[in-house]
């Protein structure tokens, strides 16, 4: 007598879709984009906060927990840019099969890059927000001193200063974090995915 009498389901392999039914929702990627001090991370943070007072496991990836771990080699050229948003969206990948909401919350400045993540990921687990407000409003907060120091020359390839930033073209979600409270936003991002998470 084994025990795989007692737990026939472990006779295959666990699946994306076991582990979904085990959370009761589904796994998806929700992709925050958009300049430095345009509020992702504190937007990603309510949001992982609420749904986890809703009964919904996610994990926040930003700049803190990616950066200075398994990033921590990759700067900001082009390049680096790149491969950081590639293994992002791997590590993405990795948590949409263990059944979890991801919620990602870095520049990724250009098409080229995002693109990138979608195709790593899958476009039909890929929910994109656009954190929006205008540059001059990210400037005026600059809670790093980074844009100062981007303006004074001592800091190069800035986004929005001396680096591009592409708008996505069409995004899940726009957010114009100057015009909205932290609470008001999340609801906005709750009315997106809610409906695509809901088992
Ligand atoms: S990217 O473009 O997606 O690879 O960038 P990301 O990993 O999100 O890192 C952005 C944060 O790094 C700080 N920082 C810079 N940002 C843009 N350009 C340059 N040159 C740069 N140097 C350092 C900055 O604090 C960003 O923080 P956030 O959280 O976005 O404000």
């Amino acid at each position: 007598m084994g025990d795989k009498h007692i737990y026939p389901i472990f006779d295959r392999i666990l699946s994306r879709q076991d582990r979904e039914k085990l959370l009761k929702h589904r796994a998806k990627v929700i992709w925050f984009t958009g300049l430095s001090g345009s509020g992702k991370s504190t937007l990603a943070s309510a949001l992982e906060k609420e749904l986890y007072r809703r009964g919904i496991l996610c994990k926040l990836l930003d700049g803190d927990n990616i950066r200075t771990g398994i990033n921590s080699n990759l700067g900001f050229s082009d390049e680096d840019r790149t491969e950081n948003v590639r293994r992002i969206a791997e590590v993405c990948k990795l948590f949409l099969d263990g059944g979890l909401i991801t919620l990602s919350a870095f520049i990724s400045p250009t098409k080229e890059i995002r693109d990138l993540s979608k195709d790593i990921i899958g476009r039909e687990d890929f929910i994109e927000v656009y954190v929006n407000p205008p540059l001059a409003a990210c400037e005026k907060r600059d809670t790093k001193g980074l844009y100062k120091k981007a303006r004074a020359g001592e800091i190069s390839d800035f986004t929005g200063i001396s680096a591009p930033f592409e708008p996505p073209v069409n995004p899940d979600l726009n957010i114009d974090t100057s015009k909205y409270s932290v609470d008001e936003c999340v609801e906005q991002i709750l009315e997106v995915i809610i409906p695509k998470i809901t088992y």
